[in-house]
């Protein structure tokens, strides 16, 4: 297992080219599923999580090719496998993403049931309620989903109790090829949904409401492939920008989408940083104090969860004063809390809210990776902090960013993936 030391204390300068979006090549790559033919994405980026979901789509018989640079060739003529294994599923939860498509085209599937994560119980309720409303057959057994439909599914007017992303994506992937229309409502609205609408489209999708909390599937009979770039990823931009708000500098972010980042911006600004907008680049930096923000976590357009636990490391970091840091989407999504007061925050959490007072001075220390996004606030509080930090367990990293010491040294950051002695 690898390990990444950082040097703290350097300033962030130069430039980066930003990814594909994690969480939208994960729905795409399942969408290609819907039809026979060979689909071509592009823009995929080098993650754990496409190696996984790769892994599942060959284990249904699509053949999947690398070509040049980040480009995928998919060719889903044949599907001989209709079960996604626990051991993939426990890997990456978004592997539930298959039963849409499964479920469209071959009319059976069987998942394996994703379980608890680190962040929370996350359940896939309204995903498996939508498909039952739409006239498939839903049966746990032995920890799986079996999920069946003799003829075409129906289309069915379906309500989130609160919108889920994945569940948006299942739910329409599915209702592309239904009988008859169906309308989502509270649908999520974040841009890798309207990704997923634009490759859906170009396969012959009838699909209205675009952006919107109200999505109307009118199924079609067939699909076609369809060649799709995958936008880039506005957590990945994200990470770098709060990074660079920690260590001070400047850097110019390509290949990026800052419409995509609202919220982000504006509260980075009110903190203190200097941000200039282009079409597709940032240029960002900071060289005065940093002040606190309130932060609350929301479905698209507001705060993303997935830079909740980032942003929490920068406030660390403010000129003193206090920061209430609101979860509202995961439950449990504070785990970073405790490997930051390691490196000298002061952060307490009240239940849903963390409290985290500025005006520390963090200090390196060996920490523990334990998800994604936590493991991100510690390699930011690790830029930032005087001396070394150990981060172990780095795989959660992988899982979501595209070379990530490669791009930070490309900063100027003093970082080095090591392996761990036992
Ligand atoms: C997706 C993202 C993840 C992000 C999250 C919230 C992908 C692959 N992952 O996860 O990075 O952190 O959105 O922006 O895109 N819920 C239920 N029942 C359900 C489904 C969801 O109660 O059937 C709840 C969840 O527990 C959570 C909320 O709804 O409280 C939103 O979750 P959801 O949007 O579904 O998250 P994911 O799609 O799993």
């Amino acid at each position: 297992m690898e390990k990444l030391v950082i040097e703290g204390g350097h300033p962030l300068h130069g430039e980066i080219r930003i990814s594909g979006a994690k969480n939208a090549t994960l729905p795409l790559l399942a969408a290609t599923m819907l039809c026979a033919g060979t689909h071509v994405i592009s823009n995929v980026p080098n993650l754990r999580d496409t190696r996984t979901i790769v892994k599942l789509l060959r284990s249904f018989g699509l053949e999947c090719q690398p070509d040049a640079g980040s480009e995928w060739r998919i060719c889903a003529d044949k599907i001989d496998n209709f079960e996604a294994s626990y051991d993939l599923v426990k890997t990456m939860r978004a592997s539930v993403l298959v039963l849409g498509p499964l479920l469209a085209r071959c009319g059976v599937a069987r998942v394996s049931l994703p379980g608890g994560c680190a962040i929370g119980a996350r359940p896939i309720d309204f995903h498996l309620q939508g498909f039952e409303k739409m006239g498939a057959t839903i049966t746990l057994r032995e920890g799986y989903v079996e999920a069946k439909s003799p003829g075409r599914l129906q289309g069915a007017d379906i309500c989130f109790d609160i919108p889920s992303v994945t569940g948006t994506e299942n739910i329409l992937m599915a209702a592309t090829l239904a009988q008859g229309r169906t309308v989502i409502k509270n649908a999520a609205r974040e841009p890798e949904i309207a990704n997923l609408i634009d490759m859906l489209t170009g396969m012959g999708a009838r699909i209205e409401g675009r952006g919107s909390d109200m999505l109307a599937i009118d199924g079609v009979k067939e699909l076609r492939p369809a060649a799709t770039a995958i936008i880039p990823d506005r957590i990945e931009t994200g990470t770098y920008l709060i990074a660079v708000g920690a260590t001070g500098g400047e850097i110019r972010i390509n290949n990026c989408r800052p419409d995509h980042l609202p919220m982000l911006l504006d509260k980075l600004r009110r903190a203190g940083m200097e941000i200039e907008v282009g079409n597709n680049w940032l240029l960002a930096g900071r060289r005065g104090h940093l002040s606190n923000v309130d932060i609350k976590t929301m479905p698209y357009p507001g705060f993303p969860t997935d830079l909740q636990a980032q942003i929490m490391a920068l406030m660390t970091l403010t000129n003193g004063g206090l920061s209430v840091i609101q979860e509202t989407i995961f439950e449990n999504r504070f785990m970073h809390v405790a490997e930051l007061n390691r490196m000298g925050a002061h952060i307490r959490i009240e239940g849903r809210n963390a409290i985290v007072r500025g005006g520390g001075l963090l200090a390196g220390a060996r920490v523990m990776a334990t998800d994604l996004r936590a493991s991100a606030s510690l390699v930011i509080a690790g830029l930032a902090a005087q001396g070394i930090t150990e981060i172990s367990r780095i795989y959660h990293l992988e899982r979501g960013y595209d070379n990530l010491s490669a791009k930070l040294i490309d900063l100027g950051a003093r970082v080095e993936q090591v392996q761990e002695t036992a």
